[in-house]
């Protein structure tokens, strides 16, 4: 069957040399990287200072606007942040936590790092985290259970859109649908969905919106973003702010007057080079377009999970398609050291406890690869040679 997706592996010159199959936690570098970095050096090289005028201040809001059509918002409603924490964290610092409506909801399988900044900051802040269990079988979360916790009380509602570990898309609308009607806000942890299936901001409903480029969106490390909904409260003024958020900037005045735009949103210096790497990556997956990659990434999930099956391995991921994102998690004997394995022999995938091996095919992934993951998983298990790593946090045995 052709696959005319496969007409971007000349784009990612890291799938020459390996089976990469784990976008869903760095997505391979585009060829073009370097020479947006090189744009970056000779900016500073040759404007010095001017470079901030010239290119680099306005770099958050720019790229945001790039990034906005993924995701279905419009220009000047994404601006970049540091990293999803730091997102995640400056919309719990922009409200407040009265005592009769300080709740905030979550999930027990959201990503920790964000349960982090929510349990230590919003708490200190007045906050009280409300905190959803999982569904009896582990991989996902019961929307209706959201749903039962959200009252009057709550303030926010912070969930993941797809789940990291097992890459169970949550049902949001419904869930924004209720945080609205209790006057409560919805900020969408979306790392795991954009740019690997359609996520539409407006037709979800949520007022704000965390993810990255890292991912499936092939733009490397410190390129995250964060959406804010037009009708967000406008008067909100995060308190995780800076100077790149004052209304004037450039008069270094001793009070903060928070910009009325997006900017409002961020803090200090952005971190320049890393914005560079990130431009390629987007504009890629724009031009495969993410209707696409959905459909193809739907497919190759199933044919991993039909793989899986036929070999008697559990996945600890959704087999409903609707409701399962792009990655497969083989819940194999031994899967650390398994994982090993296959890293040693140029076969990306990673290990994640409670799931197991991470397979995760993008629009640049063949068929033939999945075929070789599994072959080589299987030669793994069948050999024993699994036994040459060590295990996690040990010694080999
Ligand atoms: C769903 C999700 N949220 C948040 C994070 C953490 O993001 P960051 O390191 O950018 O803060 C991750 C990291 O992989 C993630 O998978």
């Amino acid at each position: 069957m052709s696959d005319p997706l496969l007409a971007f592996r000349p784009e990612f010159p890291i799938l020459e040399r390996t089976t990469y199959l784990v976008s869903n936690s760095l997505g391979a570098m585009p060829r073009g990287v370097p020479d947006r970095l090189a744009e970056y050096v000779d900016e500073w090289a040759e404007q010095g200072v001017r470079a901030w005028g010239r290119a680099w201040w306005e770099l958050p809001a720019r790229l945001g606007d790039e990034i906005a059509p993924l995701i279905g918002a419009d220009p000047g409603q994404v601006v970049m942040a540091g990293n999803v924490t730091l997102g995640q964290a400056t919309v719990l610092s922009a409200l407040d936590y009265p005592p009769q409506r300080n709740r905030i909801v979550m999930t027990a399988l959201d990503f920790p790092s964000v349960r982090y900044v929510y349990d230590r900051l919003a708490t200190r802040l007045g906050a009280e985290i409300v905190v959803v269990p999982a569904a009896a079988d582990g991989i996902g979360v019961d929307a209706d259970a959201v749903i039962a916790a959200i009252d009057e009380r709550t303030r926010l509602v912070c969930i993941s859109h797809v789940l990291f570990r097992s890459a169970f898309v949550m049902d949001v609308a419904p869930i924004v649908r209720r945080a609205h009607e209790m006057g409560a806000l919805v900020s969408l942890d979306a790392f795991h969905s954009v740019g690997v299936m359609p996520v539409d901001v407006k037709a979800l409903g949520v007022d704000f919106l965390t993810a990255g480029v890292l991912k499936w969106l092939c733009g490397g490390p410190g390129g995250c973003f964060l959406y804010v909904a037009p009708g967000a409260p406008s008067a909100l003024e995060p308190s995780l702010t800076g100077w790149q958020a004052h209304a004037h900037p450039f008069a270094f005045e001793p009070e903060m007057a928070y910009t009325p735009g997006i900017y409002r949103w961020l803090n200090g210096t952005p971190s320049v080079p890393a914005l560079y790497a990130a431009i390629e990556g987007p504009r890629i997956v724009k031009r495969a377009g993410v209707e696409a990659i959905r459909a193809k990434s739907m497919r190759q999930t199933a044919r991993l999970i039909e793989l899986a099956d036929a070999r008697g391995h559990p996945v600890n991921t959704p087999r409903d398609p609707a409701r399962r994102g792009g990655t497969v998690a083989f819940d194999v004997p031994h899967a650390y050291e398994v994982s090993e394995y296959l890293l040693s022999r140029d076969v990306l995938v990673d290990y994640r406890p409670n799931a197991g091996i991470r397979v995760a095919p993008h629009f640049y992934t063949s068929d033939d690869e999945l075929d070789a993951v599994v072959a080589m998983l299987d030669e793994a298990l069948s050999t024993g040679r699994w036994r040459e790593f060590a295990p996690r946090g040990g010694a080999a045995t």
